[in-house]
């Protein structure tokens, strides 16, 4: 049997942030209702090809799944078990936001095996919130973490955003304490992007909004991420802290280059050497779905070339690094021979310990260029 994660991609929201990009939906619930049926017939087709595969970690992203109504998780958890070998320690993982989690919906998930929770905080100033047209305020919040404890939640992450408008070190200080405080074990801090076609990206450009420049956001991501350091949390990833032995380990597949099944609008796969994705667009991709047609509508053969500029990519933005053997074996060049220069030019912010070659946490930031540099 060979491990796999599976991820499922529930692309409804209650309404659209302004910076927010992803697929997401505002949609009545019989759109909800028909989009769960569709991601039940693409798993009973994708059964059989997955028959030597077992799933030890899931991950039911969004968008918000839980806006959900009641019941669609349930459905789509017994479906995924009647599809899927799924492991006994799985890592279930589900996305929530704090204006749509509820102690029944809670209770649903639980009852079937969700063990992790993770939470869009983004930032507990209610003036940031307003600005990125995000529906939500501190109160929802800490209602939302009252939910997480009193149903016994305890492997727990929070989203949070660096270079929001109105922010300042004083807000980063409130809502790290306010994860210490809640006993949250993963933290995912996202620098803002400005993405195209977003109302943000307009606000932005109208002089409507003004955001904190780049380097001040790379200030505030250095500030946060010490201040998490000093709270014990660590950088295992540019953007991912956890306590010890909370990593997930669901995204690590994505970085270590482990297969993984993904269901539903716009979810990617990796498997057997080919990377697909499945159609953006919502009603392409239910009528695709009910009239017995393929959903993909990207798929590439991952040659080695892709497989080693990948491998470089994705390991340097993790803390542990890239494998010097394991990456000679593969794709036979010595890189520590091949970008003798390279690491030379960088060698403040590089280190090679124990077989591996990686980039010192503090210089995540400026990760980008020394990534395409040795590409
Ligand atoms: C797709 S969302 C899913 C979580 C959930 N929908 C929520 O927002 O609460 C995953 C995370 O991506 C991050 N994100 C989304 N758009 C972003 C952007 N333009 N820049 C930086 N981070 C972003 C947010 O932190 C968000 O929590
Ligand atoms: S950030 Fe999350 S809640 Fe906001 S629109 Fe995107 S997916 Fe939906």
């Amino acid at each position: 049997m060979t491990n796999a994660g599976l991820y499922i991609h529930i692309p409804f929201c209650n309404a659209k942030c302004h910076y927010c990009d992803f697929a997401s939906f505002v949609c009545n619930n019989d759109l909800k209702n028909r989009y769960v049926d569709c991601l039940c017939t693409e798993m009973q087709r994708k059964g059989e090809l997955f028959k030597g595969y077992i799933f030890d970690t899931i991950y039911i992203g969004g968008g918000t799944p839980s806006v959900l109504p009641y019941g669609c998780i349930k459905k789509i958890v017994e479906c995924i078990q009647e599809n899927f070998d799924i492991s006994k320690n799985t890592e279930f993982t589900i996305e929530v936001n704090p204006n749509s989690l509820t102690d029944t919906k809670l209770k649903e998930y639980i009852s079937c095996g969700v063990n992790r929770v993770s939470m869009g905080v983004q930032s507990i100033n209610d003036n940031s919130l307003h600005a990125i047209g995000r529906k939500q305020s501190f109160e929802n919040v800490k209602n939302a973490f009252e939910i997480l404890h009193r149903n016994g939640i305890n492997n727990i992450s929070a989203d949070m955003m660096l270079g929001l408008p109105f922010q300042t070190r004083k807000d980063i200080r409130k809502i790290v304490n306010f994860f210490v405080k809640h006993k949250v074990k993963h933290i995912s801090a996202y620098m803002l992007q400005l993405e195209d076609n977003t109302k943000l990206k307009q606000n932005v450009q109208s002089g409507k909004i003004v955001l904190p420049s780049d380097e001040e956001t790379t200030k505030l991501y250095q500030y946060a991420i010490k201040l998490c350091n000093s709270k014990h949390y660590c950088l295992y990833e540019i953007s991912n802290l956890s306590k010890k032995h909370f990593e997930s380990k669901h995204n690590i597949k994505y970085w270590n280059d482990i297969e993984y099944l993904g269901l539903g609008v716009s979810s990617s796969s990796y498997y057997g050497g080919m990377r697909y994705t499945n159609n953006g667009n919502l009603e392409e991709y239910l009528n695709n779905i009910e009239s017995n047609s393929s959903v993909v509508s990207f798929e590439e053969k991952l040659d080695k070339d892709t497989m080693r500029t990948e491998k470089i990519m994705l390991s340097l933005r993790t803390a542990k690094g890239l494998d010097l053997i394991d990456f000679e074996t593969k794709f036979e060049e010595n890189l520590l021979e091949s970008k003798k220069n390279i690491i030379k030019k960088y060698k403040k912010a590089l280190n090679i310990k124990n077989g591996r070659l990686y980039i010192k946490p503090k210089y995540f930031v400026v990760s980008n260029q020394i990534i395409l540099d040795l590409i």
